[in-house]
Order: structure tokens, then C-alpha cells, then sequence
């Protein structure tokens, strides 16, 4: 590996001057960009530097972008604004930005042009070369700018900063293929590649070594992992071997597309006894003509047949979905057959969101673009609505129990810490009560957003 070389040069330069040196990752959207920001600190950390909790003082601060909506980018570029100062007083920090905004050339070109304060920009595919990028930056003093090829975070065995220190992600895929008409994800992402199953099995086994109690497998499309490797190998019989693994941990993943989505996959929820009992399952619109126009794939019709076969398969299985108001075209009509549909549904929660025009995608270039006021009253409407299932559904485990992860690092506000159930449900339990790791739960009242629960002693 060449990087290995620029790792030592750079971790040689650092040694020369005094001091600790601090590094930051700001890390926005999906888990897989929270997953790649890890792997950044991991080579962070081997070139010298400490990993930070916040930017304050530190030495490198590198911005892995999100461009998955317009207000992602505004966040960024305000956020890296704001270090302008800080850079023009130490000569030796270094700011770069990366990810999935730079990848779009007139957002590179934007950093370009208009932040000359910002050192490295470095795109989803040239992750791996981060070392060399450091070290010709601190060796020459020249701004740097790869956005070319390269494995990226794809690339194995790269070092890995975990910052959850009972949860692991791992990534079982890179890239999408879907070209839903509204998302920029294919643009910047690259293709949809799989992992092989020898490599994520054995990086599963050191997380579960290292003592670590939740593996979340990642993909944009976890349901079709396996196409293309040379010894094909559903979503579902990865689901099993990394439930086969001893050890006392769950298994969550995310995301699913429900054109994907099928029988063998629920039954493997149903065996594996390690894999939680929850499903993320976006649907965007209840609409067809809609669904049909975001190159989705399905209808609401598959998408409720789909719902009634994974409760009757895994009966007491939660499901979460994504959902966009104020796709272009979408008419009152449409609108009322989404909020039709999340009445059908019931899901535990949802993330909804304004539909956001991006460059180069098909519905960018689609008429009748939704005016702001109309989706964000659609928006709030749909809220309103979802607020209320939501309560009702937490309201129905009033009185159960059952078994929950406290990782002490979601704080509930006065004197509380709350984790997630088996089934996804927010779990509030008194600070000083909760475990590190599992507990078994009762759960006694509803808050509406949570439950609030009492601990069960269970005899050593
Ligand atoms: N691969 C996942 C989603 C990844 S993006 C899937 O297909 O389900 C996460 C969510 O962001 C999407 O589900 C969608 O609801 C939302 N999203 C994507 N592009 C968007 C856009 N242009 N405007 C608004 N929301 C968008
Ligand atoms: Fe985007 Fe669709 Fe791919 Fe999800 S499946 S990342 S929404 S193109
Ligand atoms: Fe955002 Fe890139 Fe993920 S656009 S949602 S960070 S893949």
C-alpha cells in the first residue's frame, strides 16, 4: 500500500513540532458518510494526530459533506465559513473538505473560487490518498484537489476510528444504482458495488471481538447485496452467516428498498435470532403516478401487500419509512394517497422531508416545481399525523417488556439516558439505573416520543 509511506512522512512531520495535535471530522448525512468519517479519523489517527470531540483548537479540521439536499450544502458552507478566522491565526491547520457535495463539479468549483482558506478537497473515491494529499499540502503549502478515481472508502482494511463504543457500522456496500429521478446519491456515489462476504464476515468477527454489542450493516440498497460477485449471495444469507457469529451482540441494517425487499429476507429476520426486529423500509409517496415518476419501482399497493407479509412473517416487527412532499408535480391528489397511505402503514416513525431540487438529477429538469408553502403545509400536515401514530404505537407497549441497549451517549435531559429496544422503540430509563450494554426493560408509561422504563433486575 503507498499510502503507508505517506502516512510515516506525515507522522515524522508531526513529531517535529511540539504538542498534541489535534483533528476533527464534522461528518454529515447518511450513516454510510458517519461510517467513511470513521475511516478518515482511523487514518487521522496513524498520521499522528488525536481525534477530537469538537473543533475547537484543532490542528485539522476536515468536513465530510453531504449533498442530499440543499440545506445539507447551506450547513457546510456556513459551518466552514466560520473557521476562516481560526485558519488565518495558526499556519499550521489545515482545512479540507470532502465527500459527496465535492464530487459535483460546481460545488468543487464553488470551494475553488470562493474559499481560498480551504486547503484539500478530496472527493468519495480519493479517500484512500488522504495521507499523500497531507503531506504534499504541509511539504509544498499548495492548495490540493483530487476528485478523481480510486476504491475510496471501499477500499479493505482501512483503520477504523469507531466513535460509538458499543455500536459498529460496516459497510456492506458502496454506491447505488437505483437513479430514483430526485436523488443525487448515484451522481456522486458511483455505482453500486458489493463487498465480499469473506471480508465483511471477518471485520464483523473483530467488532464482535472488541466487544462492541450492535453491528448496523450498511448499504443505499441493502436488499440487492450480492450482485455481481463472482459467487452470488442474497442480502439474506449474509443476514445469516453474520447472525452465526458467537457472541452476545444484534444485527440491525439499513436501507432497504422495498422493490428489493422479499420473503427470504423476512424469514431470515425471523431466524436470526440476533437481528433486530425492525425494518427501514422508505416509501417516499403513497401515489403511484408519483412513485412512478421517482423511478421507484413499485406501488402502494406492493408496498402495503409487502407490510402485511412482514408482520405475518416476524409478528411483532416495527417499521420506519422516508418519505418527500412536494415532489414536482405532485398534485393535492397525490399528496392525500401518501397521507392515506401512512394511516395504512403505521409506521413507528417517519423522516420525512421537502423535496430539494438537485443538479443533474432527472426531476430537477421536471415542470411544475411545487411551491415552498404548499410542501411545507403538506410537510406539517403529514407531521401532525405521524406524531400521533407514533404516540398511539408506543402507547400499545405500555405494560411489556423488553430488552434494550444503553450505550451512554444519548443523553434524554434531566437525569435520563435513553437507547433503543429490540423493536426500535426510544427507551428512557434514570441515568444511574442503565447498564452499559443490555438490559431487560419494563416498560411503564408512554411520553409519546418514548417510553419510559424501569430497569429489571435479573439475578447474576
Ligand atoms: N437509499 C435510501 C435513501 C438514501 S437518502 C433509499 O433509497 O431509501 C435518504 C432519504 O433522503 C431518502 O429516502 C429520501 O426520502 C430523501 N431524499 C433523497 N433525495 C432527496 C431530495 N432531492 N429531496 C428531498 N429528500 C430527498
Ligand atoms: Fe437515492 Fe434511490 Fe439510491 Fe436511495 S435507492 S440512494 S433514494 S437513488
Ligand atoms: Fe448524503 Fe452522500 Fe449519504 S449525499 S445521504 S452523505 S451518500
Amino acid at each position: 500500500m503507498p499510502e503507508k509511506d505517506y502516512i510515516k512522512e506525515v507522522r515524522a512531520l508531526l513529531e517535529k513540532r511540539p504538542g498534541e495535535h489535534r483533528a476533527f471530522v464534522h461528518t454529515y448525512g447518511c450513516q454510510q458518510n458517519f461510517s467513511d468519517g470513521e475511516k478518515l479519523e482511523g487514518l487521522l489517527e496513524q498520521m499522528g494526530y488525536t481525534i477530537a470531540d469538537t473543533d475547537e483548537n484543532a490542528e485539522f479540521v476536515i468536513f465530510n459533506t453531504c449533498a442530499i439536499r440543499e440545506n445539507a450544502e447551506k450547513r457546510v458552507f456556513g459551518n466552514v465559513g466560520i473557521l476562516k478566522k481560526a485558519h488565518s491565526e495558526n499556519p499550521d491547520m489545515i482545512i479540507a473538505v470532502c465527500g459527496c457535495m465535492v464530487q459535483q463539479e460546481h460545488i468543487a468549483e464553488k470551494f475553488r473560487q470562493s474559499y481560498p482558506f480551504v486547503d484539500i478537497v478530496f472527493g468519495t473515491h480519493a479517500a484512500t490518498r488522504l495521507p499523500e494529499l497531507v503531506y504534499k499540502h504541509m511539504t509544498v503549502k499548495k492548495r490540493l484537489f483530487d476528485i478523481g478515481e480510486g476504491e475510496g472508502c471501499m477500499a479493505e482494511h482501512l483503520p477504523v476510528h469507531r466513535d460509538n463504543p458499543l455500536k459498529a457500522n460496516l459497510p456492506i456496500m458502496h454506491g447505488c444504482d437505483n437513479f430514483c429521478t430526485y436523488c443525487v446519491v448515484p451522481l456522486v456515489r458511483g455505482r453500486e458495488k458489493s463487498r465480499l462476504p469473506e471480508n465483511i464476515i471477518a471485520e464483523a468477527k473483530e467488532i464482535v471481538a472488541a466487544g462492541y454489542k450492535e453491528i448496523t450493516l450498511l448499504g443505499q440498497n441493502v436488499n440487492s447485496y450480492g450482485k455481481g460477485l463472482e459467487t452470488p449471495i442474497s442480502f439474506a444469507q449474509l443476514l445469516r452467516e453474520v447472525n452465526a457469529i458467537p457472541g452476545d451482540f444484534r444485527i440491525k441494517f439499513m436501507t432497504s428498498h422495498p422493490k428489493d425487499c422479499t420473503r427470504e429476507l423476512l424469514e431470515a429476520i425471523r431466524d436470526c435470532e440476533k437481528v433486530c426486529h425492525y425494518i427501514h423500509l422508505p416509501v417516499q409517496s403513497g401515489s403511484d403516478d408519483v412513485l412512478r415518476r421517482m423511478n421507484r419501482r413499485y406501488t402502494a399497493e406492493h408496498y402495503l401487500d409487502l407490510l402485511k407479509m412482514a408482520r405475518e412473517i416476524v409478528p411483532d416487527i416495527t417499521v420506519t419509512s422516508d418519505i418527500i412532499v412536494g415532489f414536482p408535480g405532485e398534485t393535492e391528489e397525490d399528496f392525500k394517497a401518501t397521507v392515506e397511505l401512512s394511516k395504512k402503514a403505521r409506521w413507528l416513525m417517519t423522516y420525512s422531508f421537502i423535496y430539494s431540487k438537485r443538479e443533474g438529477t432527472k426531476a430537477a429538469l421536471m415542470e411544475d416545481q411545487i411551491p415552498p408553502e404548499v410542501s411545507s403545509r403538506r410537510f406539517q400536515e403529514l407531521l401532525e399525523l405521524q406524531t400521533k401514530i407514533s404516540h398511539e404505537i408506543n402507547e400499545s407497549y405500555v405494560g411489556k417488556t423488553t430488552t434494550v441497549l444503553f450505550d451512554d451517549e444519548c443523553d434524554a435531559g434531566e437525569g435520563y439516558i435513553s437507547g433503543r429496544s429490540f423493536e426500535n422503540l426510544v427507551v428512557r430509563v434514570p441515568r444511574e439505573s442503565a447498564p452499559k450494554g443490555f438490559a431487560k426493560v419494563y416498560l411503564k408509561e408512554s411520553l409519546g416520543w418514548a417510553l419510559d422504563g424501569e430497569i429489571i433486575k435479573t439475578e447474576e
